[in-house]
């Protein structure tokens, strides 16, 4: 595995690539890895010739009271992580490389980004999306892999490539969780050992509400309503939003005919967790 740093020199690696008839596969993460990453790095390395994965945290994704600066941060664990699953590159770009002095371009997915955690994290989703594009432009790849759980950035990704036109294929993989049910996340080390105990009502509470459309519950307010109610039963859990909605557009639905999905935000003290779950009636 080569780590690259520059733009220039991911470009170089990558027409490389590309110049043997190799197909690129990348992943781009903020670090501190974990299993959730690591499934995308192999699907990456499964469906692809060659990988490329970004750890960058990307500043401009985060609000002023936001966790930038105690986002964790272990380079050289996740070098270890990545040159075991023979990823190929590891592109590690400063603040400066990304974002040089007079930066003012952003790319915003309108509409898809006010929703749901956008409520909370006004310019969360045009800095994310700003940097995916231009990290797109730069690593060039024929696929880029993105999890599930952050059901509402991969929406907004499928879309920003769709609208632009970009040349890539975009796949999303399934939640990897905890053996409990907590999905996992790179955020999960700010929790307390009470709040980690508590922290798998979350997703008690989404397995609930695919239970009740199984069983035949149509109303999205109703299932709404167990998973606030499940989840409020948890003294140190503050709910943000519990919402039933379209996975495509992220409206609220009102019924449930097709595919929907149940997504939530609920803090835990200072720290801010996010899951989600597709429910579909069983066909009778
Ligand atoms: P980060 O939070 O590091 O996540 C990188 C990728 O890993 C994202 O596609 C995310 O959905 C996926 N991921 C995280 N936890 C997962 C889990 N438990 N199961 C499956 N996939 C999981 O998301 C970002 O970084 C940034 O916003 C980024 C896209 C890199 C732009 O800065």
């Amino acid at each position: 595995m080569i780590i690259i740093e520059t733009i220039r020199a991911m470009r170089t690696a990558v027409r490389n690539f590309r110049s043997v008839g190799a197909t690129v596969g990348f992943v781009p993460t903020m670090g501190y890895l974990h299993e959730g990453h690591l499934s995308l790095v192999r699907a990456a390395r499964n469906g692809t010739d060659r990988t490329v994965v970004s750890v960058f945290v990307n500043p401009i994704q985060f609000g002023p009271e936001e966790d930038l600066d105690r986002y964790p941060r272990d380079l050289t664990r996740d070098g270890k992580l990545l040159e075991r699953e023979k990823v190929d590159v590891l592109f590690h770009p400063s603040r400066e490389e990304m974002y040089p002095d007079g930066f003012r371009t952003s790319v915003e997915v309108r509409g898809l980004q006010d929703r749901l955690c956008g409520r909370s994290r006004p310019g969360h989703f045009a800095g994310v999306t700003t940097v995916v594009m231009k990290l797109f432009q730069i690593v060039r790849p024929d696929a880029a892999f993105f999890g599930q759980k952050d059901a509402q950035q991969a929406v907004i990704i499928r879309r920003m490539v769709r609208d632009m036109n970009l040349d890539l294929e975009v796949r999303v993989m399934p939640t990897v969780r905890e053996p409990d049910g907590l999905a996992m996340s790179s955020r999960n080390g700010y929790l307390s050992p009470e709040e980690r105990a508590a922290a798998p009502v979350l997703f008690r509470s989404l397995e609930r509400a695919r239970a009740l459309t199984e069983a035949g519950e149509r109303d999205a307010a109703r299932i709404a309503d167990v998973v606030r109610g499940l989840i409020g039963g948890e003294p140190l859990a503050r709910i943000e939003y519990v919402e039933v909605v379209d996975p495509d557009e992220l409206h609220p639905l009102e019924r449930i005919e097709g595919q929907a999905l149940v997504a939530l935000a609920v803090h835990f003290g200072r720290t801010r967790l996010i899951d989600n779950i597709l429910i579909c009636p069983k066909e009778s």
